[in-house]
């Protein structure tokens, strides 16, 4: 083994490298500072992040694994983000998580780390900041939920919250029985357990070969999870030995792999701005089209809610992703590797489909082409989003007059007004949801529809917008619009009862309006004023620095990586 990064702290007789073993010592025998690698888990346990909450026993599984290989396991606790608690939006916060670990582990007497993380944005904020300060990473997935049940059938986490609220709406399903599938939904510890953003980011992360093969979608109370831990534990010292860095094992080829997987599993739209901003701090070329050239033709195999049935115990049971990736094994990159040295396919060949109602077969495809669409236009000149699988096959060729809000609580306020000039063929227009303009980026891109629209039958319209949407949602919905309004985009200039031209097969979405009529006009006044302003604080840094969703929405001076050199010392 080369010598450790850690060795700049504790190697040697001077002064500092006696500060900086001492302070450590409280027990710890004086062996612990000499050639052995100081492995950090980085954790984002916290009771605010409930999907989380569990992963201080994972991390405990892991310590036993450190040591077991000869290393010295450290717990980071890092910035954590409860995606239904934290407000305006958690996306606004991943960046800030990012930036937190990242400094964190360069600052420390760290030679490797383990990344646990769950909820939605906690995978990506942990691998943003891994790959930029470089050092060797892998990540355990906290893993789903058990499926819980209620009235005798499964619920699915977000998805069947829509689903029973409207139930309760349409007096079907009483207030009080209501609130009792609350404990039901959230049967146990762990991340939701449909495909949404936490279990695609899971498996995403998988295939760009940051789990070890096999770990990720195993469920969070599911014994197994811990001896995976205690494994990773193991394989973080082995990876310090063999100096197996992100910036070394992840190339273009894992991001490839990541995309099929991303189609195959059906997943959330929001892996896309995700895997952008992780490539962005690797320096890997990956660009919005490469979603739509290797991912829109990837069959999607995967029936679990919301495109389709079944929920994550399910989808593990039926052997997982490397079932999955041994179907679409044609499509993989075969040389990217993973945290174990070796290539993702070579871990393909014991995987096997055990419930082809969960997992289905190439033959017999749940969608024959998955993945997502990029669209471009006058409306979306740096692209726009779109899940054809999600969306009703007769929107994806349309045109209809635009319906346009300035911000959701415009939306809010006129939506339900029996007197709204709309109708099933206008297209819902929300904007002031970009990063900047929110700002973060929120998931209302798939906004409600008009209730006189839904008391006539009708179920889907085409909505656009700047914002995201949940992993758990549906709909046709054009989405991650860039530019967004708030940073100069067209979208700002749209104006009620302009037509716009969507074309998913053409990729196209337009604004019929002239060239000419566009640069005259300027936005509203009230277009404006919903744009955010913050005046301090992470908020104003974020608005002054976020890039737009076609390039991962980063901040534009954390792109790319500073490794992991420290040029001075503390003291
Ligand atoms: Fe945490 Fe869904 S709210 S994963
Ligand atoms: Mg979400």
């Amino acid at each position: 083994m080369a010598t450790l990064r850690s060795a700049q702290w504790y190697a040697g007789q001077d002064r500092n490298a006696y500060i900086h073993r001492a302070w450590m010592r409280r027990g710890v025998p004086g062996d612990a500072f000499t050639g052995r690698p100081q492995i950090a888990i980085a954790n984002t346990a916290s009771d605010l992040t409930p999907c989380n909450a569990h992963l201080n026993e994972v991390a405990a599984s892991v310590r036993d694994g450190v040591h077991e290989a000869g290393g010295i396991p450290l717990d980071l606790p890092v910035v954590s983000l409860g995606e239904t608690q934290v407000r305006p939006t958690a996306m606004l916060w991943r960046n800030m998580a990012a930036m937190a670990t990242e400094e964190m582990l360069r600052a420390n007497p760290i030679d490797g780390v383990v990344l646990l993380g769950g909820c939605d944005k906690t995978i990506p904020s942990l691998l943003m900041a891994a790959a930029s300060v470089d050092l060797p990473a892998v990540v355990v997935p906290g893993g789903p939920m058990l499926t819980g049940t209620f009235r005798g059938t499964p619920l699915g986490c977000g998805t069947d919250v829509w689903r029973l609220s409207e139930e309760v709406r349409a007096g079907t399903l009483s207030q009080e029985q209501f609130t009792r599938s609350e404990s039901a939904m959230i049967r146990s510890r762990g991340h939701c357990n449909t495909m949404g953003t936490a279990s695609t980011m899971a498996l995403v992360a998988e295939a760009l070969g940051t789990v070890v093969p096999g770990v990720a979608g195993t469920p969070a109370p599911d014994s197994r999870l811990l001896e995976a831990a205690h494994g990773t534990g193991r394989l973080a010292v082995d990876m310090v030995a063999v100096d197996r860095r992100p910036g070394a094992f992840l190339t273009k080829g894992s991001f490839h792999n990541a995309i099929v997987a991303l189609a195959a599993v059906g997943g959330s739209t929001n892996a896309v701005v995700h895997l952008l901003a992780i490539a962005g701090r690797l320096g890997i070329d990956l660009s919005l089209d490469d979603f739509d050239r290797i991912g829109s033709r990837v069959p999607v195999l995967v029936d679990l809610q919301p495109a389709g049935r079944f929920l994550m115990e399910d989808f593990h049971r039926a052997g997982g992703l490397l079932a999955v990736l041994r179907e679409a094994r044609d499509l993989l990159d075969p040389e990217a590797l993973t945290v174990t040295g070796e290539p993702l396919v070579d871990h393909l060949d014991d995987a096997s489909v055990w419930d082809p109602e969960v997992i289905r077969t190439r033959a017999e495809p749940l969608v024959a082409e998955g993945g997502i669409a990029v669209l471009r236009g006058n409306l979306a000149p740096d692209g726009a989003l779109i899940k054809p699988a999600a969306a009703s096959p007769h929107l994806l060729r349309h045109r209809g007059r635009a319906v346009v809000f300035d911000s959701i609580e415009d939306f809010h306020a006129r939506v339900d007004d029996p007197d709204l000039d709309v109708d099933a063929d206008s297209v819902l227009v929300l904007r002031g949801c970009g990063p900047k303009g929110y700002p973060g980026m929120p998931e209302v891109a798939n906004m409600p529809l008009p209730r006189k629209l839904l008391e006539q039958g009708v179920r889907d319209m085409v909505r656009v917008c700047d914002g995201r949407m949940s992993g758990t949602a549906y709909g046709t919905v054009v989405l991650h619009v860039a530019p967004e309004a708030a940073a100069g985009g067209p979208l700002a200039l749209v104006r009620t009862g302009d037509v716009i031209a969507l074309d998913v097969a053409a990729r196209r979405i337009d604004l019929d309006v002239s060239a000419g009529e566009l640069a005259r006009r300027t936005p509203d006044k009230a277009t404006v004023a919903g744009f955010a302003n913050p005046g301090r604080g992470w908020e104003r840094l974020y608005v002054e620095h976020v890039l737009q969703a076609d390039t991962g929405a980063d901040l534009d001076f954390l792109i790319g990586s500073s490794g992991s050199a420290v040029s001075r010392e503390s003291h």
